[in-house]
């Protein structure tokens, strides 16, 4: 396709080429695709003809929705995945062998963390972990021979630290490594890691690509190399977490408004953010888009807005955040983000309470902590509800 605008391309870009044409993408709910004959089927099989074969690797709405976002993101080449932590894992088992490691930092989500300190381990595959991830010297002391690659979630779930995707992949390259990144807060509307310098980008579309809580899904962006050679011949066929097709189509629907709603959803967060630094019940705020935040300058240099996942911590003991999270009317207390209802979470009892209170600490995570995910309601309405329930301590 023709280079258009983000938005033209979020709307168009994969569709062509379908017999007949539909306005909505179409949905082939199928897992199986009859060949002509056995030798087209030996030639579709060693990739000497283009089709499709079997749905754990390949279906026509899943490569729509996969053209789309490697169109999005600027890659080569995009595989879907059965969900965001599928994607991550599809993505170290890929470029990992046991006795390897690979350097992150600790302020990534909480699946994320179990799966590198326990998961990888189990493999016979280390993580490093970069406790002080705002210094690039911190990054570079944990590199060893063994490295296999640097990650960064940027902005982090839930303490929004921002990671310099430049300065990073400067570093990794200088190291022959390759970086990634966790777009999944800000998605490709916001930030392109890899215009930034990155090598490859994973995302959990469950979040603000899906857009309303349908469907779970995850997506690597990268080289034909990484892709097409590394994960769709390789990984995918004996992991088998493949993105399900009426996920891919859902995801496609959601992909359409992308640009419009995290625009709104950046808006409403900011205009929350600002309200909370002033309010007398409320420690700190944690939202790069604030000009007090210290994450501010890298954000504006690599975000167009900053989306709208923020956390808060309130006076008080944990017993004030559970009141005030419950004294919530319009706000909806629930595991999950990016959606367009605005979502209220306690991460110390609930996402991250499996990294235990020593690794919590360390990354920041505090029990008064409350964590919002701001959605594209009416930015007045999003604000009296949590000044109500904040008159309750
Ligand atoms: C930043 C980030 N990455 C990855 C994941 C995992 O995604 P999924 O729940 O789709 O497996 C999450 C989930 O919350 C997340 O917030």
């Amino acid at each position: 396709m023709k280079k258009f605008g983000f938005e033209t391309m979020s709307v168009h870009a994969g569709h062509e080429g379908f017999k007949p044409d539909t306005v909505t993408p179409p949905l082939y709910q199928t897992v199986a695709y009859p060949f002509e004959d056995a030798l087209e089927a030996a030639q579709i099989f060693r990739a000497e003809k283009p089709g499709y074969t079997y749905g754990r690797w390949d279906n026509p709405t899943v490569e729509l929705f996969e053209k789309r976002m490697a169109a999005l993101e600027g890659t080569e080449s995009a595989i879907g995945a059965a969900s965001g932590m599928a994607a991550i894992m599809m993505l170290m088992h890929t470029v990992t062998s046991q006795g390897d490691d690979i350097v992150s930092s600790n302020r990534v989500y909480g699946g994320t963390f179990g799966l590198f300190e326990t998961g990888l381990k189990k493999m016979g595959v280390k993580c490093n972990w970069v406790t002080q991830p705002e210094s690039i010297e911190a990054w570079m002391a944990a590199i060893t021979p063994k490295t296999k690659c640097l990650y960064v979630e940027t902005p982090s779930n839930p303490g929004l630290f921002v990671g310099d995707i430049r300065a990073l992949s400067k570093l990794a390259h200088a190291k022959g490594l390759p970086l990634f990144v966790d777009n999944t807060i800000t998605t490709p509307a916001l930030q392109r890691p890899i215009e930034l310098g990155a090598d490859a980008v994973v995302h959990s579309t469950t979040k603000y690509i899906c857009g309303n809580a349908s469907s779970l899904g995850g997506i690597i962006c990268g080289s034909k190399k990484l892709i097409e050679v590394g994960i769709r011949q390789a990984t995918i066929r004996y992991i088998g977490a493949a993105m399900a097709p009426m996920n891919a189509w859902l995801n496609l629907l959601g992909l359409e408004t992308l640009g419009l709603r995290m625009e709104r959803h950046s808006s409403n967060a900011l205009a929350l953010a600002s309200f909370l630094e002033k309010h007398p019940k409320v420690v700190s705020v944690n939202y790069p888009g604030l000009p007090s935040n210290p994450y501010h300058r890298v954000a504006k240099e690599q975000m167009k807005a900053c989306s709208s996942l923020l956390s808060f911590e309130i006076k008080g003991e944990m017993k004030d955040a559970v009141k005030v999270i419950d004294s919530l009317e319009l706000w909806v207390h629930a595991t999950h983000l990016g959606t367009s209802k605005t979502i209220v979470t306690h991460p110390a009892s609930t996402t991250h309470s499996a990294m235990g209170e020593v690794e919590m600490k360390k990354a920041g995570i505090a029990p008064t902590m409350i964590r919002v995910s701001v959605g594209i309601e009416t930015e007045a309405d999003i604000i009296s509800d949590i000044d109500q329930a904040l008159s309750r301590i």
